[in-house]
């Protein structure tokens, strides 16, 4: 009697336990004070905090609605894997000048199995910058933001996510080891100046897939050191397509070796594939 109550006891616990640790740690904005149509800068990055100090899986999640953020740079390390769960609109600030001339609006950085996700969209507001944009001429010109920048992540995976008109190019990324790029949406006005799909440079095995990317210039660039490079089923255009390099500008610049382009469509785009090198530099 005593013996079978114990093993059912036992058997409840060992259930219980492996379903705790089974459990994914939610954090959701809403809790960190986000508002609908308010900057949630504070509250994203005090969610990221704790979810990046969880020491089981964690999710942040910006819930459905419209939200305002300012620059954020979300860094690792991480004590376990973390997901954010964007479900919501995010909006740049429309002047460049508030996002004092950073790199990337949203940063990513030195993070162990993260992912991106949500079916939301990150939108840039860039119209105004790109009106403004005299860096043809003016070289002293406002520096302008990109949407996204990923920084030495490895194991990461980036889906389901919409990036619209940003000021600049429209994704960074940089010394990252396997990062994938499932079902994304990329796109701006043919028109709009300089805002490149996604420009990858000192990176291995990052695959892109599934995706669409139309933005008027490059939908996928590869700098110096891009390795193991996997493009497949990409729509691109308009634009000016697929492009590797430019190389040949810097001293030191690594190879770029391994691009596997496969199953793509090309449309109202200047080239397909090219090679962009500078002449006579060595
Ligand atoms: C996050 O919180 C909001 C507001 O309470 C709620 O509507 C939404 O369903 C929550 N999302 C998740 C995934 O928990
Ligand atoms: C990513 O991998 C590199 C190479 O193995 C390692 O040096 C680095 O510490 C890793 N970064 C993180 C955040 O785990
Ligand atoms: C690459 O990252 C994904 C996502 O975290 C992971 O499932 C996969 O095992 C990794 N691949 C390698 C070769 O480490
Ligand atoms: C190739 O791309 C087309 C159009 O994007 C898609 O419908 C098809 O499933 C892809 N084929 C393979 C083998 O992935
Ligand atoms: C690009 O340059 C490489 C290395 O010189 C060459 O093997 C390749 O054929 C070129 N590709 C195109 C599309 O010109």
């Amino acid at each position: 009697m005593d013996t079978k109550l114990s093993i059912t006891t036992f058997t409840l616990f060992l259930f219980l336990a492996s379903y705790v640790s089974a459990q994914t740690n939610g954090f959701n904005v809403t809790k960190y004070g986000a508002l609908p149509n308010r900057d949630i800068t504070k509250a994203l990055t005090n969610a990221w905090k704790d979810a990046c100090g969880s020491r089981t899986p964690s999710k942040v999640v910006v819930p459905k609605g419209t939200y305002m953020l300012k620059q954020i740079d979300l860094k690792g390390p991480c004590k376990a894997p973390i997901n954010v769960q964007v479900d919501g609109k995010i909006l740049a600030p429309k002047n460049p000048k508030l996002l004092n001339g950073v790199d990337q609006w949203v940063k990513f950085g030195y993070i162990n199995f993260f992912t991106l996700s949500g079916g939301g969209t990150f939108d840039g507001q860039g119209e105004t910058a790109w009106k403004h944009n005299d860096c043809g001429t003016n070289k002293n010109c406002d520096r302008l933001s990109m949407n996204f920048g990923f920084a030495f992540l490895n194991n990461s995976i980036i889906q389901d996510i919409t990036s619209k008109d940003s000021k600049n190019f429209h994704v960074n990324v940089l010394g990252c080891n396997n990062l994938t790029f499932v079902n994304m949406n990329i796109n701006a006005p043919a028109t709009s100046l300089n805002t490149d799909g996604i420009h990858i440079g000192r990176s291995t095995q990052v695959v892109i897939t599934n995706s669409i990317i139309g933005t008027g210039d490059d939908c996928i660039s590869l700098g110096d050191g891009s390795k193991q490079i996997t493009i497949l089923n990409v729509r691109c255009g308009p634009g000016h397509g697929i492009s590797v390099g430019s190389l040949g500008k810097y001293p030191n610049e690594e190879p770029i070796e391994g691009l596997t382009v496969k199953n793509c469509t090309l449309k109202n785009t200047d080239n397909g594939l090219r090679n962009k090198t500078w002449l006579g530099q060595c």
